[in-house]
Formats: structure tokens, C-alpha cells, sequence
């Protein structure tokens, strides 16, 4: 607005000032708008183009509000977008089948999925943000070996191939986290359970062992059965001569005891190492149980030892009832050699169990040691003086009752006792 002519000087001053002030807001929202345009990709207006008339007919503000909602969908589509990649992220994350943190390089876990906590995790409640040191080793400072350090100094993937924590087994693979601009910002540490894999590959080792010494002893049992039958019809034959002398007499007796004693290692062996095949019949493993106790009776007698025996109301079931009464025998002479000769109280039982039979044997006696218990089953692994034990016993017994789909249990605590435990499926109809 231009000066009106009027009394009153004063108010000619202020609508001079206000002019000036209108048009510099004008340029200013100008200069913004302007500005708006450039950032939203549109050309900026001319000079020209910047009178009011032309402004309000390019309307700049509309094009401006226009783009910004147009923003706005892409940022909301954007938003959406990402929010279902962070689902999907998550549930890999929650759901792997592997353990997964994610640590800074102060060695501060980021992040911990549920796996991880039940692989690594003692007792904590509190893991994100806490050193991996104090949450996952329980220690204050960081270790000497530590794959999550040696990635971060190495810049490289570190594998640990069997770490033992909380009863299990697992392998540690870290890999280093990089940023947008290559530079190691933390770790990303997996932990994979391999317990049952482990579990497996030492029991095919195991089998695989059995069937080779199994073949070895059956050939050596074989070749020796001969001869050793040779020296004991010849000793028993020699006896029976009349001029025989007194001198000769005990030695004879000797080489006799000793070639049976021969004959009874290869009778294991082979037994061992046959595979004989079960005849199945309906069969009261109660019976079998007595049947061993008779065998033994000298044993139990002459060694003091108390039987308490527990037979119970038990189905029929379906087994070799020969091999059943070696089984219990084996275990059963087992307990009475523990006991040394020093008394002591074996006790067996029977158990009718979810349609099987339970048979148990426990003793009183000294117990396993732990370095023995994993081996016991071991084809001769004997702790027993030479010429006490051949350590057959009992893998003969696994493997009787392998063919019978059971397989034995071993409880024991040193100075205490042990008990083995045995099922066989009932599916035949009638109790004993
Ligand atoms: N009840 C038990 N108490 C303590 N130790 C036992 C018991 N049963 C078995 N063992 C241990 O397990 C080992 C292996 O037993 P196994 O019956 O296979 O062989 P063995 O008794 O030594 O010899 P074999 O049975 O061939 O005469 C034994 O030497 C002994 O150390
Ligand atoms: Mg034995």
C-alpha cells in the first residue's frame, strides 16, 4: 500500500512500516516455498512467476501439500514394509533351532534369543545389555579363549567344535557384525545342541567296535575250541591211567582246570560274539528269576549274601527264556562278586510296568566308579583280578537284550550300591 494522504502523519509512518514488513514475509514465504518445491523435486518458481496472481494460480502450497501426502502413503507403505520384515526377522530369530546372540564389541549382548538362553544361560534373569562373560561363562572379567574376542581381534569366523555346558553338548560358530561401512561393530555368536548327535555317533561307534570284536573273538574261539577240547580229553584220559603218579596226578588236575577254564572263555566268547538269534516264546520272566537264584545258590551261600526277592503280579511276555536267565544270572553274579565274600544284600524284583515288565537287581556293595560306568558294557572291560573276570558279562547281556528291543540301565553310587534295570514288553495276555 502506498502513503494515502492524510492529517494524521503518524499513521502514514505505520502503513509505511507495515508495507515493508508484508513484503518481506512475502518474500520470505517465497523464498521457502521455493525452497519446499526443491526438496519435493519441483522446479522453483521464476521471479516472474512469484506475483501473487501467478502464485495463487500455481498454487505451490497445494503441490507442496500434495507431495507431502504422497510422502506420507510411501513412508506409511515403507513402515509397513519393514515392520513385516522385523516380524519375519524376529520369528527366524525366536524360532531357530540354534542359539543366536548378538554382542557389541565390549563384549555386551545386544541380543539373546530363547534357545540361546536355554543353551548358555544359568539362572539369569537379566541378559541384554550385561557382559556375555558374566551371563554365559558366570565369570567377572573376560576369559583367556573366548571365540567372541578372537572374531573381534581377528576379524574372522571362529568355530568351537564341542563345548560342554549344562549337561549338553554344542558347537560355537562366531562371525563378525559388520556396519554399513565394513567396519566390525560386534559379533554374532550361534550355539548349535549337537547332544543327540554325539549320543548317536558314539553308540554307532559302539556297535561298530561290538561287531568287530565280536568277529574277532568268534574266529579265535573257534580256532581255539579244538585244540583246547584235545588237551582236556587227553589230560582226562591220562588221569585215568593206572601208573599214573601222585606228582603227575596234580599236574594233570591243573592242566584239566585250566583248559575248562579256557573252554568257559571261549563258551563266553562265542556267546558274545554269535548272535544268536532269540527263540521267542511266552515265557514268566518270574521263572527265569528263580531259575538263575537256583543256579547260584552256592555262590549265594558260601558268600554270605542276603536275596530279598520282590516277585510280582507281571504279564507273560514274548523272550528267549535261556538268554533271559543269562541276563538276570549275569547281573546277578556280578552283585554277589562286588560284595567280595564280605555279606551284604542283593535284592530283586519284578514289575508289571505300562503293560512291560520291570526287572531290577539292586546290591549294597561298593558301587561304580564314574570313569567305569560308560565302559562297563565294554567287551572286556573287567575290573576283576585275571582269571576272575573276562569282562563279557555284561555286553553279552546288552546285546541279549538288544535282539529283545530292551536295552539295560545301570544306576550306582560309590560306596553305596548299584542297581541294573531291564524291560521287556508284555502284549501277551496273561499274569504270571
Ligand atoms: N554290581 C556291580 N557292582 C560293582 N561293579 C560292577 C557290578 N556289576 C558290574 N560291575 C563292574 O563292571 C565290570 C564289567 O562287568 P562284566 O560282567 O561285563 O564283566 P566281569 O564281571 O568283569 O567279567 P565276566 O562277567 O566276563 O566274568 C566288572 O568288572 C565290574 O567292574
Ligand atoms: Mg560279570
Amino acid at each position: 500500500m502506498k502513503t494515502k494522504k492524510h492529517e494524521n502523519h503518524t499513521y502514514i509512518i505505520e502503513s509505511e512500516d507495515m508495507e515493508r514488513k508484508n513484503e518481506m514475509l512475502l518474500q520470505y514465504i517465497k523464498e521457502k516455498v521455493n525452497q519446499l518445491l526443491q526438496i519435493m523435486g519441483t522446479k522453483p518458481l521464476r521471479d516472474e512467476e512469484l506475483n501473487d496472481e501467478s502464485l495463487i494460480a500455481i498454487d505451490p502450497i497445494g503441490i507442496i501439500a500434495e507431495s507431502f501426502e504422497q510422502v506420507l502413503d510411501h513412508l506409511k507403505e515403507s513402515n509397513r514394509q519393514l515392520q513385516l520384515a522385523r516380524d519375519y526377522l524376529q520369528a527366524v530369530f525366536d524360532t531357530a533351532g540354534v542359539g543366536i546372540s548378538i554382542i557389541d564389541r565390549d563384549l555386551k549382548i545386544i541380543k539373546c534369543n530363547e534357545k540361546q538362553k536355554e543353551l548358555l544361560v544359568n539362572g539369569v534373569s537379566q541378559i541384554e545389555g550385561r557382559h556375555c562373560y558374566e551371563v554365559y561363562c558366570g565369570i567377572d572379567s573376560p576369559p583367556l579363549i573366548c571365540p567372541a574376542i578372537e572374531t573381534l581381534e581377528m576379524e574372522r569366523a571362529v568355530f568351537l567344535k564341542e563345548v560342554t555346558k549344562k549337561g549338553k553338548v554344542f558347537q560355537i560358530v562366531t562371525s563378525p557384525l559388520r556396519d554399513r561401512s565394513g567396519s566390525i561393530s560386534g559379533v554374532i555368536e550361534v550355539s548349535m545342541d549337537i547332544t543327540e548327535k554325539k549320543r548317536a555317533l558314539e553308540a554307532m561307534c559302539q556297535s561298530e567296535k561290538l561287531a568287530a570284536v565280536g568277529q574277532l573273538a568268534a574266529g579265535i574261539a573257534h580256532e581255539l575250541n579244538n585244540p583246547l577240547g584235545n588237551i582236556l580229553g587227553y589230560a582226562k584220559l591220562l588221569l585215568m591211567e593206572q601208573d599214573t603218579t601222585e606228582f603227575q596226578k596234580n599236574r594233570l588236575e591243573v592242566i584239566i582246570e585250566q583248559a575248562k577254564r579256557g573252554s568257559s572263555i571261549i563258551k563266553g566268547l562265542l556267546e558274545f560274539s554269535h548272535q544268536k538269534m532269540p527263540v521267542f516264546e511266552r515265557i514268566s520272566l518270574n521263572a527265569c528269576i528263580e531259575l538263575a537264584l537256583r543256579s547260584l545258590s552256592d555262590e549265594i551261600r558260601s558268600n554270605n549274601i542276603e536275596i530279598l526277592t520282590g516277585l510280582g503280579t507281571v504279564p507273560y511276555v514274548m523272550a528267549d527264556p535261556k538268554q533271559m536267565e543269562q541276563v538276570i544270572y549275569n547281573i546277578l553274579l556280578n552283585a554277589i562278586q562286588a560284595l567280595e565274600g564280605k555279606g551284604g544284600i542283593v535284592e530283586i524284583k519284578s514289575e508289571a510296568l505300562n503293560g512291560s515288565v520291570e526287572v531290577t537287581i539292586k546290591d549294597n556293595g561298593p558301587g561304580i566308579p564314574k570313569e567305569h560306568l560308560s565302559r562297563i558294557f565294554e567287551p572286556f572291560f573287567t575290573t576283576k583280578p585275571v582269571g576272575k573276570g573276562t569282562g563279557l558279562g555284561l555286553s553279552i547281556c546288552a546285546e541279549i537284550l538288544k535282539k529283545h528291543s530292551s536295552n539295560i540301565c545301570v544306576e550306582s553310587e560309590v560306596g553305596k550300591g548299584t542297581k541294573f534295570s531291564f524291560r521287556i514288553m508284555g502284549g501277551v495276555t496273561g499274569n504270571v
